[in-house]
């Protein structure tokens, strides 16, 4: 199975020009690793339309949308109109909406059906709370997790990609600290136990499940190593396209290298 690593911009660069630069950086290095990992980069809307002409290889994601499919929404942007710049992926329910946007688990719930009515997968994020703690994050991403799926089908819940991205390990949040592999692959093979539970052990065990949270080259190895990690969601790190790809060609090594579990 490809590792899937997704480069989540937030609201940088400032121009046209940098963000054009870090995309055709991944481009050009993209055919060395392209058998074992799906690259997906989430640039701010405004880079969509342009970006939709250079991509090739990566995938081109959003970092949010609106649940409305039209109409009288200020500010919002919808899934119809991010989906004609070929955008195939939707971060939705990162903790940074959460906290500073109003996000809620409900807003997630009724993106999720939006987000695949016009052929794109979510990718939902659990475990971004404030003030969540270490000691309560299974609680926090089962509740999080049953909330999100809530009156969904089978088929729908299979086509959603988890990313466990507590709160604490997000590089820009006060004093954070990224998890341990260890403490990662735990809460990851908690997600694919509530996932089982859902759509069955086979479906579970074959479903994307990311790690997010101050992944960077250095610590990049303490993740990839776990097969249960299928992949990363990459803040700041992806800024910096030899560090980006130190990540993509580690978690590609380990692709290659271990079946998955
Ligand atoms: P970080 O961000 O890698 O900078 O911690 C991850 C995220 O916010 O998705």
């Amino acid at each position: 199975m490809k590792k899937l690593i997704v480069a989540n911009w937030k609201m940088n660069p400032e121009t046209l020009q940098e963000a054009r630069q870090l995309l055709l950086g991944l481009e050009h290095r993209m055919p060395t690793v392209q058998q074992a990992v799906e690259v997906v980069v989430c640039p701010p809307y405004i880079f969509l339309p342009p970006f939709s002409h250079y991509v090739h290889m990566t995938r081109l994601g959003t970092q949010n949308m609106s649940w409305a499919e039209a109409g009288a929404f200020t500010g919002e942007i919808s899934a119809p109109q991010v989906r004609q710049w070929d955008v195939e992926y939707v971060i939705l329910g990162h903790s940074e909406r959460r906290l500073y946007c109003g996000e809620t688990d409900e807003g997630v719930n009724k993106k999720i059906p939006v987000a695949l009515k016009h052929k794109m997968h979510p990718i939902v994020c659990l475990g971004g709370e404030a003030g969540a703690k270490k000691t309560g994050m299974k609680r926090l991403v089962s509740k999080q997790f049953a909330a999100a799926i809530k009156g969904l089908d089978k088929a729908d819940i299979q086509k959603i990609v988890f990313a466990y991205e507590p709160i604490w390990a997000i590089s820009t949040m006060k004093n954070s600290k990224p998890a341990s592999g260890d403490h990662a692959a735990e809460l990851i093979n908690h997600i694919r136990g509530l996932l089982a539970k859902k759509i069955g052990k086979d479906h579970a065990r074959s479903a994307k499940v990311l790690y997010g949270g101050t992944v960077n080259k250095l610590n990049v190895h303490e993740f990839a190593k776990y097969p249960e990690i299928t992949g990363a969601l990459v803040g700041s790190a992806s800024l910096d396209s030899e560090g980006f790809w130190e990540i993509v060609k580690e978690f590609s090594r380990e692709s290659i290298h271990k079946k998955s579990p």
